[in-house]
């Protein structure tokens, strides 16, 4: 029997640097993907993944997060006065869903890296094991990516890296796994994980998509570098060397997440999002597609 998963940290203290200007005053992950921010996506997922209890790890200049999870009563009872139902139900649906996945913040303390707001959270989870979900990724699946990941964790009792295929001539964009056996259904038992390796020595075709099951094994490992980088200041700490060494010696898996995976981080990539998810709704969808064909599109004064 593994333990139940049940918390989750979504890493959201940087500063989007990629996505610069557009990321100066609003959070990266509050830009919109559809009719809701990216954040939101991300929360959805969990809460429709069971999850019950999730740390968004913030810096400063991230209140409008906060904000768009707060419930509004005064807002929500303006709508109604003004019978503005719909609205209303909306706003009130956010503050219910931050409710439900019982989100909590934390300001990030520590050394530079993606690590550091992964054992900030860890930090009074006991022994459980728990999601990571970075904020910039928005998945279009049936079954969620991060159910997907829990039920690998289920059959494993070990640490479980979400992986998507992808092309060689990408894999210096993302870590790139090594795989050591395959256990079929797309679970994958990995021995390492190389960051951003040139094409022609990525030692798989698939990419580490920023989805992971910690367990306090990996914890374990996180504060090791921590301890190390504080007695020396030097270095940064990331996820995927507490991995790495975690994996030298026990087992580490990766699941190949069954959907659409859309990155929002940097601009190429945040438009496709917007696009492939404003083509799938049936509202816009229409309109999108008649524009890209060198119509109109909706507005008709000219
Ligand atoms: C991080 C991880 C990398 C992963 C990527 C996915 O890199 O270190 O293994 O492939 O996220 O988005 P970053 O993009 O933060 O440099």
């Amino acid at each position: 029997m593994t333990t139940a998963i049940r918390r989750a940290v979504i890493p959201a203290a940087g500063i989007g640097s990629r996505l610069l200007p557009l990321t100066k005053a609003i959070p990266k992950e509050m830009l919109p993907v559809g009719d809701r921010p990216v954040i939101e996506h991300t929360v959805r997922e969990l809460v429709a993944s069971g999850i019950t209890d999730i740390t968004i790890v913030v810096s400063a200049g991230k209140d409008l997060i906060q904000q768009h999870f707060r419930p509004n009563p005064a807002l929500v009872d303006q709508l109604h006065a003004q019978n503005k139902h719909a609205y209303a139900k909306a706003v009130e649906e956010v503050a219910e869903l931050a409710h439900e996945g019982h989100i909590t913040y934390l300001e990030q303390y520590g050394p530079y890296g993606n690590g550091t707001p992964v054992l900030n959270a860890a930090r009074g989870s006991g022994d459980e094991p728990m999601l990571v979900l970075w904020p910039d990724d928005v998945f279009v699946a049936q079954v969620p990516r991060a159910q997907q990941l829990i039920s690998a964790y289920e059959k494993t009792g070990c640490p479980v890296l979400a992986l998507m295929p992808m092309d060689r001539e990408d894999a210096r964009r993302y870590g790139v796994p090594e795989v050591k056996e395959d256990l079929g259904d797309g679970l994958l038992r990995i021995s390492t994980l190389l960051e951003k390796p040139e094409p022609e020595v990525a030692p798989s075709g698939f990419a580490a998509i920023g989805g992971y099951i910690v367990t306090p094994g990996i914890i374990k490992e996180l504060q090791a570098i921590t301890d190390r980088w504080e007695q020396h200041q030097t270095g940064e700490v990331y996820l995927t060397d507490a991995i790495n060494a975690y994996a030298a010696t026990k087992a580490v898996y990766g699941q190949v997440i069954d959907g659409h995976w859309y990155d929002t981080g940097n601009p190429t990539d945040y438009l496709v999002a917007q696009f492939a998810s404003a083509l799938a709704d049936p509202e816009y969808g229409p309109v999108l597609r008649e524009l890209a064909q060198g119509g109109d599109g909706p507005s008709r004064v000219r």
